[in-house]
């Protein structure tokens, strides 16, 4: 069994894609063991986001992510973390796959209505980043 954060960006939350999101995770055996719903201010998505500060997009992403209410989930299932980032397909909606979140619910590049985590290590930094050990119920 295995962890990852997931996010449902503020583009998707805004278009009402809440529950779509929600249902691709639930039919494909991830389980949401923590969930909150979000305003980040603009320090908190700089902290989040501080791998990509050097990034040329970093100013926009940061004002993107706290332009609105998001939706953070613990998802947890076997291989969670691959698993999530399947589902939700590659960044840019033009690239992703057929079927897959992004290609279906975001707008852009960056509006790209969802967040995984890439690794254990950033799933282990970005869980901590929103929810405390309470929070997590199975
Ligand atoms: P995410 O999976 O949250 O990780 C970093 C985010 O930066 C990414 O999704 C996009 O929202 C955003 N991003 C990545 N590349 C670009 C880009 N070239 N232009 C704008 N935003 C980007």
């Amino acid at each position: 069994m295995q962890r990852t954060l997931s996010i449902i960006k503020p583009d998707a939350v805004a278009n009402n894609h809440i529950g779509d999101v929600i249902k691709r995770f639930e039919s494909n055996g991830l389980k949401i063991v923590g969930m909150k719903m979000i305003r980040m201010t603009k320090k908190e998505a700089r902290g989040f986001y501080a791998v990509h500060k050097d990034r040329l997009f970093f100013d926009s992403l940061t004002d993107f992510m706290s332009s609105g209410p998001a939706i953070a989930m613990i998802l947890q299932g076997e291989n969670a973390i691959v698993k999530n980032r399947e589902l939700m397909g590659a960044t840019d909606p033009k690239e992703a796959a057929g079927g897959s979140i992004r290609r279906d619910f975001a707008v852009d590049k960056e509006k790209n209505a969802v967040h995984g985590s890439d690794s254990p290590e950033s799933a282990a930094f970005e869980i901590g980043y929103f929810f405390n050990s309470l929070e997590i119920v199975e």
